[in-house]
């Protein structure tokens, strides 16, 4: 079989993936919207041989050991597709993120959007976008995001065949920079696997629920009239309702302590998120959003992007940030095979 090589960039969502109605198929208790970030990819080539005696994973430059779990999820990730396929060959999996691990992006979108389209790419299935989506969804949620094109909805759908994601707009349909500014590189202390398990523990989850539909329907429309004012207020908001069920989310830890809920942000999280404040008081259109981590994501349009920049490096001092810009960018595709 041939050797096929994809790439898929990582997504920065809108509308947050935040709690699941099934953990086995990653279906989602919302839809959620996002952007594909144009500075944020992983290449995966996989091929599938006859001669192999079993996977072999090996992630930037270094092979996994077989019980590294994050080996076993990709061949997790190759039987659904050797199912599909009706194969039982073995592959080699090589794959390379252009971004740091913890930088504050998910590498697990665009990692199983490139694994998923250059595993069906090698396996020899011909799969629509909707398909390559919904498989990439079983691998890791957010994925289902990165394989359409620019400004994406995953509908959340009832079941495995209604929960995929469609394209709102080409990446070229507006000019949004995302200047992500990672305050730090540390992994975070609680993934998201655990945070989406917790929501309901929140007194706070139904009125999450309630909002949401409203909001997806604002944030589309934002993104296809392009107004920013009404995109960047949801945009906000919607990463305050996350953060809030996270922040309430109060559980007993396996060590026997209780813990009030999930702190993902930072000392400087919170100085950024405030500093936005002013910046929109001085005049500058820009808005915030956050995910499961320290990392602040600001949103502006392209004519703005240099401003925010300087403002970000003049709070920052001589703190040891990293700045991130990234424009909407396109679908997962093959690239080589
Ligand atoms: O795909 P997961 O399980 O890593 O969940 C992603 C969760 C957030 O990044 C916080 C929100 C989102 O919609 O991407």
């Amino acid at each position: 079989m041939p050797k096929v090589t994809a790439m898929a960039h990582a997504n920065l969502a809108f509308i947050k993936y935040w709690g699941k109605v099934d953990f086995k198929l990653n279906l989602p208790v919302n839809g959620s919207i996002s952007m594909n970030l144009s500075s944020a990819t992983t290449t995966t080539s996989v091929h599938f041989d006859g001669r192999l005696k079993g996977d072999t994973v090996i992630l930037d430059g270094t092979e996994l050991k077989p019980d590294d779990p994050r080996a076993a999820k990709v061949s997790a990730h190759l039987d659904r597709v050797r199912k599909l396929a009706e194969i039982d060959t073995s592959a080699k999996v090589e794959t390379e993120n252009n971004f740091p691990q913890g930088a504050g992006f998910a590498s697990s979108a665009s990692g199983f959007a490139a694994l998923t389209v250059a595993a069906a790419g090698s396996a020899e299935l011909t799969l629509d976008q909707k398909a390559l989506s919904r498989l990439a969804r079983a691998g890791s949620g957010s994925a289902a995001r990165s394989i359409p094109a620019g400004f994406v909805e995953w509908l959340a759908g009832l079941d495995d065949h209604s929960s995929y994601a469609i394209q709102i707009a080409e990446p070229d349909h507006w000019d949004l920079r995302d200047v992500a500014v990672v305050v730090s590189d540390q992994e975070k202390a609680v993934p998201s696997t655990q945070g989406h398990k917790l929501v309901t523990n929140s007194p706070y989850w139904q009125a999450r629920k309630n909002q949401v539909a409203h909001r997806l329907n604002r944030v589309t429309y934002a993104i296809k009239e392009r107004k920013f004012d009404v995109f960047g207020q949801e945009l906000e908001a919607e990463a305050m309702a996350m953060h809030a069920i996270a922040l309430t989310s109060a559980h007993n830890n396996s060590n026997g302590t209780w813990t009030s809920g999930i702190y993902y942000i930072l000392p400087d999280t919170l100085e950024l998120m405030r500093a936005v404040q002013q910046w929109r008081a001085d005049g500058l259109p820009v808005y915030f959003t956050l995910d499961a981590g320290p990392t602040v994501h600001l949103m502006c349009e392209a004519q703005h992007a240099n401003q925010v920049q300087d403002a970000v490096r003049e709070l920052q001092n001589d703190r040891d940030w990293q700045i991130i810009v990234s424009e909407p960018a396109g679908g997962a595709r093959v690239i080589d095979g």
